[in-house]
């Protein structure tokens, strides 16, 4: 990497907690989306899209207290081609020191008949919707929802009438992942080259990852010209999710030489809100994934271990502490005290208050005397489930399995519901089965199992298993997640932490509802 080079500014737009969250299963409590929030701030991303303000009450809230909350971010918030969508939007992402309303209508051909608008039709409606937000606020975002798909003469055509109607950012979405690396540079170039007034306003890119470019179409735009990219934690988002923040944020620093561009972005802050992001929406970190897998640093092959003993930059491009990963995997045990555990929650971007603190370290206590070893993935499954927020309603106080070959499991199951203890013994097709039958019966509820998913954070057999669960019930989903060197203890855990945020939500009325009314694919 050449540091001589003259290098411009490309914008991160961190879409985590729109088009990310939206992503079915997704969904994070309005406790979590500030957390986000607050992480994407400090790790200085430019745009935070917060969420979509007229999709429910708990959406306009979340937005309307990141907008508070921010500090130096613009926090942006979506809104159809209409005024009532825009009007809530701007009064949610008023409160920020620098709001933005990025509003969107889809229009290639397939998404033109939604509508049912002809091309003129729907060129009067982006004159009338941008105008209306401009005259609420100085920064308008403005979409052509599925670009990539749409006609090249209309979509020059409503380009240049967003920018007349006072649009600031052009974003080019390929909605549906469909483009190509050049065909992305060029789409871009050839829309500032042609569009009136196109010098003077910013282009963006949106890209979704279906056919696994989204990086690569990403960073193709920017060289067409495209100076601020649309992205997501892990790449978050419907279907193969979106471009991911990380991806691109190290690439354009890992290969300045060929590509000029810099963003503002710490990236000794990518581990931290990579892992914050996998636990509160559940959708965990494929180990191979680029940059934040569990296996982007790892080097097993005799061949790399020498390599890497003797020079790291045999095998490595980047540096682990460039993404926020401590150099040593400093091992805890039993012997490790308060002082040590709250230095090492430190560097793995945890700061603790006292009683917090207290809790964690009871657990580490706790682990540590059935686990030689404790890794850096252990304490993080730690202290993900003591702040947990939605830990409360119900406990698992006991629970004790009986399985093996030639007959059904049987699980003992006692819990603590709204401070009652109550006990019960349920048979089922393996010792998951019989724990979530037994946890059924104490709780009966509807609420449907959407996914079970295990992970072993460590190695050994010793090894904690992380396992999330996603419930469904009347429309709402909570994921839920709990870590535990015992399989079965871990999946009932997580089994009542699903069932814990789904209380949570349904208590929820009014202006906490979480529930969402509408989605952005709805068009008005
Ligand atoms: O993918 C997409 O087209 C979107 C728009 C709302 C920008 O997310
Ligand atoms: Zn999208």
């Amino acid at each position: 990497m050449t540091d001589t080079v003259s290098k411009d500014r490309v914008l991160i737009f961190d879409t985590t907690l729109r088009d990310g969250e939206q992503s079915p299963g997704a969904t994070m409590t309005h406790e979590e989306k500030l957390e986000i929030a607050g992480l994407l701030d400090d790790m200085g991303v430019d745009i935070i899209e917060a969420g979509f303000p007229i999709a429910s009450e708990g959406d306009f809230r979340a937005v309307s207290e990141i907008a508070r909350q921010s500090r130096n971010s613009t926090i942006c918030g979506l809104a159809r081609a209409n005024l009532t969508d825009i009007d809530r939007c701007w009064e949610a992402v008023q409160h920020a020191k620098s709001p933005r309303i990025h509003t969107f209508i889809g229009t290639s051909p397939l998404h033109r008949a939604i509508p049912n608008l002809d091309m003129d039709q729907m060129a009067e409606r982006i004159h009338d919707t941008v105008t209306h937000a401009r005259n609420l606020c100085d920064n308008i975002q403005w979409s052509p929802m599925d670009a990539t798909r749409t006609e090249w003469d209309y979509l020059c055509r409503v380009v240049e009438i967003a920018i007349k109607a006072g649009a600031t950012t052009i974003n080019i979405p390929d909605t549906v992942g469909y483009t190509a690396p050049r065909e992305s540079a060029d789409l871009i170039r050839r829309l500032i080259e042609t569009v009136p007034g196109a010098d003077d306003i910013i282009f963006a890119t949106h890209c979704h990852n279906d056919l696994g470019m989204a990086t690569a179409n990403a960073l193709a735009a920017v060289e067409g010209g495209a100076r601020q990219i649309e992205c997501t934690i892990n790449g978050l988002g419907e279907r193969a999710g979106n471009t991911a923040l990380e991806e691109v944020v190290m690439a354009l620093k890992v290969r300045g030489d060929i590509m000029p561009y810099e963003t503002g972005v710490d990236s000794r802050k990518i581990m931290n809100i990579s892992r914050r992001v996998a636990t509160v929406s559940g959708f965990a970190v494929q180990f191979n994934k680029a940059i934040v897998g569990k296996n982007a640093f790892a080097h097993e092959s005799g061949i790399h271990q020498d390599g890497m003993l003797k020079n790291a930059e045999t095998f490595e491009i980047m540096r682990p502490e460039d993404v926020g990963l401590s150099e040593t995997n400093l091992v805890m045990g039993k012997h490790s005290g308060r002082a040590a555990l709250r230095a090492k929650l430190k560097d793995l971007g945890f700061e603790l208050g006292d009683n917090q603190l207290k809790d964690v370290f009871v657990r580490f206590k706790e682990l540590a005397d059935r686990k030689k070893e404790v890794y850096d993935e252990d304490l993080i499954a730690l202290v993900s489930a003591a702040t947990d927020p939605a830990a409360d309603h119900l406990q698992i106080v006991s629970l004790k399995v009986l399985c093996g070959t030639g007959g059904p499991a049987e699980a003992t199951l006692e819990m603590e519901i709204d401070g009652k203890d109550s006990i019960a013994t349920e048979h089922g097709d393996g010792p998951v089965d019989a724990a979530f039958k037994a946890i059924r019966v104490l709780h009966p509820n509807k609420a449907r199992l959407q996914l079970y998913q295990v992970h072993a954070v460590t190695e050994g057999t010793d090894a904690q298993a992380t396992v999330s669960v996603r419930l469904e019930e009347d429309g709402m989903i909570a994921t839920g997640q709990s870590a535990d060197t015992d399989t079965v203890v871990a999946s009932a855990k997580a089994y009542v932490n699903a069932l814990n945020r789904l209380v949570v939500r349904r208590n929820k009325t009014g202006p906490g509802a979480d529930t969402r009314e509408v989605s952005y694919k709805d068009v008005s």
